[in-house]
């Protein structure tokens, strides 16, 4: 069976609810982010100040084409991904790819409760993120399903989430 693989904008819930799903469907979970963290010894906040974003880019595509090979496994992965088709088309051939959504004042609370993320570090976070949004939205919709996060919880996401795969017979019996 394929792998589900998460992809969404920073905020949409990508890494929490992709570890509920794969608790529920007993999947494994990989994070892509924490997996680039892990194989090269830094966050990745500190390999985009030390590297910049196109190192981190390769990085993530290296890291993407290792993950698309898994099997059985809920990926979740950065907000990015979408950028390189490369990466979707590796995602894609192994894997049903699952869109999250939020509103920008969801993603803007959201990511506000952390500071990991380089690219929102600017001083106006909420044009940052429209701008980035309005850039990528058409890449998200790629997906086969989309499920809006901002008013669900993580388990009512997840619960969409099974339904469609059930439905798209794509869940192992
Ligand atoms: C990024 C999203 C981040 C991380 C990096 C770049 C992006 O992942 O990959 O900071 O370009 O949207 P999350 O979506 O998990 O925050």
């Amino acid at each position: 069976m394929k792998n589900i693989v998460l992809i969404g904008f920073m905020g949409t819930g990508k890494t929490s609810t992709g570890r509920l799903l794969a608790n529920k469907i007993g999947y494994s979970f990989v994070d892509s982010d924490q997996k680039i963290e892990q194989a090269n010894k830094m966050t990745i906040k500190e390999m985009f100040s030390r590297y910049g974003e196109v190192y981190f880019r390769q990085k993530e595509c290296e890291m993407i084409k290792t993950l698309s090979m898994y099997h059985h496994a809920v990926i979740s992965t950065g907000g990015g991904v979408v950028i390189n088709q490369e990466n979707i088309a590796a995602l894609r051939n192994n894997g049903v790819i699952i869109a999250l959504t939020a509103s920008v004042d969801v993603i803007l609370e959201r990511t506000g409760r952390r500071n990991t993320r380089p690219l929102l570090e600017e001083s106006n976070r909420r044009a940052t993120i429209v701008n980035l949004l309005s850039g990528r939205q058409e890449l998200y919709s790629q997906a086969d399903f989309t499920v809006d996060t901002s008013e669900h919880s993580p388990i009512q996401v997840v619960e969409k989430i099974i339904n469609y795969l059930q439905k798209a017979g794509a869940l192992r019996a």
